[in-house]
């Protein structure tokens, strides 16, 4: 139904080249010919008209008439030509430049060949793959599980007071005095890690004793006294790693951080909405089920009634 179109036959790129450079080539000498031709008519014409007529005998040119010295330089730009024709094109022309390429390319190949043979000699193949491998490997950022799955047999705990509305503090500071919370949180946390924001460690007036604090800041030059300072979760994990429950104690920002990491929160609800500035993060009740409820009324040393809640991730 449909005609075939006739594809145009593929001429070989070599082929191709071969032609270009023949049709060139007697572009080239068929004018060195020409310039011949017109020289030899040129030069018998101005002999003539020399013989005939006297043309170029009266004026002279270094010594001689300036007819021969015309013929002389023309024969002179022939010459050129012919050089450039037959000598110049057939020594450095396109196919001599070609050649020497291909002579220095071969040359470097085979020193590189000589090199790679050393090489391999000195790294045997299996190894580098491997190597590469373990590089890739090391060079892939890990899912937070991964990096902190040594941890994960451990309990790594989210400890907080917040309000209804999710208040932890504000102007740095608790907005409730609960002391059998603090006591609960005492108890908790001494003789383990307790992993804080910068904010956080500066509102206390001194380090809590028998707790290794571990602080995160993302300044290079804080250096307090009583902490150990980091930059990460990642790094803060890695300093506790003999712990078998570290503490993220806050405040807003690193409780947002620690939700990724945390398998476990002790959160006191306390009863009230509070004015704050700094709020925990909401707890998913998809990610999250609560092991253990302990309720805490009001009394005349706590305004506030509260629960202790325990989390556990799913
Ligand atoms: N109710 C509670 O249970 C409870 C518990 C703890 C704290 N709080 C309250 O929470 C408030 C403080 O919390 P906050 O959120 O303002 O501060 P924060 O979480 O204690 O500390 C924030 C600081 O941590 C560092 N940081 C945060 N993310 C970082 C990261 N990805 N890498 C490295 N460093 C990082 C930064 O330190 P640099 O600025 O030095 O870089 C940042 O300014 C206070 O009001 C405190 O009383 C309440």
């Amino acid at each position: 139904m449909f005609s075939k179109r006739k594809e145009a036959p593929q001429i070989d790129p070599v082929q191709r080249e071969l032609y270009e450079h023949a049709r060139k080539r007697i572009v080239q000498k068929k004018r060195l010919f020409q310039h011949f031709i017109i020289f030899l008519v040129g030069s018998i014409f101005l002999v003539i008209l020399n013989l005939l007529i006297g043309v170029g005998k009266e004026i002279t040119f270094f010594g001689t008439n300036w007819y021969v010295a015309a013929i002389v330089c023309w024969a002179f730009l022939l010459v050129l030509h012919f050089c450039n024709v037959w000598l110049f094109h057939k020594f450095m022309g396109t196919e001599w430049t070609s050649n020497q390429m291909e002579r220095l390319i071969a040359k470097q190949k085979a020193e590189i060949a000589l090199i790679q043979k050393d090489v391999d000699l000195m790294y045997p193949k299996d190894d580098l793959i491997k190597k590469k491998e373990e590089f890739i490997k090391k060079q892939q950022p890990k899912a937070v599980e991964e990096r902190v799955k040594p941890k994960l047999d451990r309990k790594i705990t989210m400890i907080a007071a917040a309000g209804e509305n999710n208040a932890l503090g504000k102007d740095n500071d608790l907005v409730w005095h609960l002391p059998d919370d603090f006591k609960r949180f005492k108890e908790l946390t001494t003789g383990h890690h307790i992993i804080m924001g910068r904010k956080t460690f500066e509102s206390f007036p001194k380090p809590l004793p028998n707790r290794v604090h571990v602080v995160i800041t993302r300044n290079e030059n804080y250096n307090p006294e009583g902490a150990v300072v980091v930059h990460s979760m990642d790094e803060a994990l890695e300093i506790a790693k003999d712990d078998p429950q570290p503490f993220i104690i806050g405040g807003g920002e690193i409780y947002k951080i620690g939700m990724e990491y945390a398998n476990y929160i002790e959160l006191t609800r306390v009863h009230g909405t509070f004015e704050a500035d700094t709020f925990f993060p909401e707890i998913d009740p998809d990610a999250w089920i609560v092991e253990n409820k302990e309720l805490h009324g009001a009394d005349e040393r706590h305004e506030f009634g509260f629960t202790y809640l325990t989390y556990k991730k799913k």
